[in-house]
């Protein structure tokens, strides 16, 4: 099946994923699920002094979603936190060489886990993030 070709930068993020485990003293983590497919990413971030001074994640799920978050840790490792918000789900999957359309949406949940984790970091600190959480649209009936 052609639409299920990963270009070889996934499959490098795949098979030697950069970052993984976790940050014990992080400043924000952040947890995110698909609730398709049921797949799960943790995000750790350490910031000092706005800057992203490390980034690490878990995840327990598909190879796209674990070359996304792999690349995403990877871009955003010294940005600002401002930088990082411009950090877009599009973005991470241009930088792994695209995706396949099938597998799309397993990039968003790498930005989600990021907004997520910098969101935790925005509320340890009695703070309203300055931006809005982009949620799944199937989790708005939930309630
Ligand atoms: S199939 Fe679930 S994140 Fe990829």
């Amino acid at each position: 099946m052609s639409d299920l070709n990963y270009s070889d930068k996934v499959m490098d993020h795949f098979m030697n994923p950069r970052n993984t485990g976790e940050i014990p003293d992080a400043s924000g983590v952040g947890t995110v699920g698909n609730p398709i497919c049921g797949d799960v990413m943790k995000m750790y971030l350490k910031i000092e002094n706005g800057i992203i001074a490390d980034a690490k994640f878990k995840t327990f799920g598909c190879g796209a979603a674990i070359a996304t978050s792999s690349m995403v840790t990877e871009m955003i490792k010294g940005k600002s936190i401002e930088e990082a918000l411009k950090v877009s789900n599009r973005s991470v999957a241009e930088a792994l060489g695209g995706l396949p359309p099938v597998k799309m949406h397993c990039s968003v949940l790498a930005e989600e886990a990021l907004r997520s984790a910098l969101a935790d970091y925005y509320k340890r600190q009695g703070k309203e993030p300055p931006f809005e959480m982009k949620s799944h649209e199937h989790d708005e009936h939930g309630h």
